[in-house]
């Protein structure tokens, strides 16, 4: 970027300078004709005036050339990211998923991203349709790359995942997606209104069902008191929210999309205590309807899950609901004494 700054620096200057040259000739020969052979001073000044329509499509002409090299270079880029191989195909005979109720299996999942080391390591649970799942333990254990394998972004190593039965390697990508909401880790929020943010997934929705939504992610009132409402603009990236704002207009988001199963990734990482209770709350208003599989730092967010997954090395080493893992005195205890305060 720099050098091509540079070189642009140097561009437009020689082309000013060069064209600022032929006019330097026009009046330096011209006044030495019109004293040496009495050219008529009207045609000097006409002569100036066809270099300057002269110079005007040239200088037109090294602009074009420029952007031409930096669409060419963009091109590239973006032709390289559709060239890209894509790994996961839909299997032939692939089906739809329809009316999915959200039963969640691994099956003995193992996994790695770079051959020789593995990141899942034999993880099997079930996750009954309606329920809450609950991924715990330290930073890099594996707790997203679970949530990514059930969307199908990787394929396990060996084992099955099984969505309602269906082992989603035989389900048909699109139908698969359609059926899960992410909230992802670092929310992803685009440049335009809070309103068409949340509306990403189903642009078709109607105010009130995005208010609705906004409402059940306990993010409406905030968005109320914000001078343009739901029209106000998020800015790139969302630069002008907070984190705990962006967190709950992307469940939000999930909330409106309204599929079987939602995952929420640590989606109280970023908010203080009042604002987590606030998304526990979002969350539980979900629960029953929806598959929910949460992964949290916090322990109190997840405390009403129905199976708690503690996740160390990548594989299970602890499983049951919060009163089972307190009476266990592992991990899950341990951490919850911390936590207490
Ligand atoms: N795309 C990737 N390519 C290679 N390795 C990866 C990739 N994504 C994650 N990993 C590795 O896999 C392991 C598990 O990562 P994962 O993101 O699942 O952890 P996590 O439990 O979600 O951690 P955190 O609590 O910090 O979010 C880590 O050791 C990480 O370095
Ligand atoms: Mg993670």
């Amino acid at each position: 970027m720099l050098r091509a700054l540079k070189v642009s620096a140097i561009f437009h200057p020689a082309v000013e300078f060069i064209s600022s040259l032929g006019t330097i000739l026009v009046v330096g020969f011209g006044g030495y004709l019109a004293y040496a052979e009495g050219l008529q001073v009207e045609d000097i000044v006409a002569f100036l005036l066809y270099l300057s329509l002269f110079y005007q499509p040239i200088t037109g002409l090294a602009n074009l050339v420029e952007n031409m090299q930096q669409s060419l270079a963009g091109a590239e880029r973006v032709i390289d990211i559709l060239d890209a191989p894509v790994e996961i195909h839909d299997s032939p005979d692939a089906i739809d998923l329809k009316d999915v109720k959200g039963e969640i299996t691994f099956d003995h999942v193992s996994f790695s991203y770079i051959d020789g080391i593995p990141v899942l390591n034999d993880v099997s649970f079930t996750c009954k349709p309606g329920e809450m799942l609950a991924l715990v333990g330290a930073t890099g254990v594996g707790k997203t790359t679970i949530t990514e394998l059930i969307a199908r972004f990787y394929e396990p190593d060996s084992g099955r995942i099984l969505i309602d039965g269906h082992d989603i390697k035989d389900v048909n990508l699109s139908s698969l997606k359609q059926n899960i909401s992410m909230v992802l880790q670092d929310t992803f929020l685009f440049n335009g209104t809070i309103a068409e943010n949340i509306a990403y997934a189903r642009p078709e929705a109607t105010r009130e069902e995005i208010k609705e939504a906004a409402k059940a992610a306990n993010i409406d009132k905030e968005i109320e008191a914000m001078p343009e409402g739901y029209d106000t603009l998020t800015g790139e990236r969302g630069v002008k929210l907070s984190g705990g704002q962006k967190q709950r207009i992307s469940i939000a988001r999930a909330i409106l999309r309204r599929s079987p199963i939602v995952i929420l990734d640590e989606a109280t990482a970023a908010v203080d205590v009042e604002t987590e209770r606030q998304i526990r709350d979002a969350i539980n208003s979900l629960s029953g309807k929806r598959t929910i599989v949460a992964i949290a730092h916090r322990l109190s967010t997840i405390r009403s899950a129905e199976q708690i997954l503690v996740i160390e090395d990548g594989t299970v080493v602890e499983q049951g609901t919060h009163e089972q893992l307190i009476k266990q005195n592992g991990y899950y205890a341990r951490m919850n004494d911390i936590q207490k305060d």
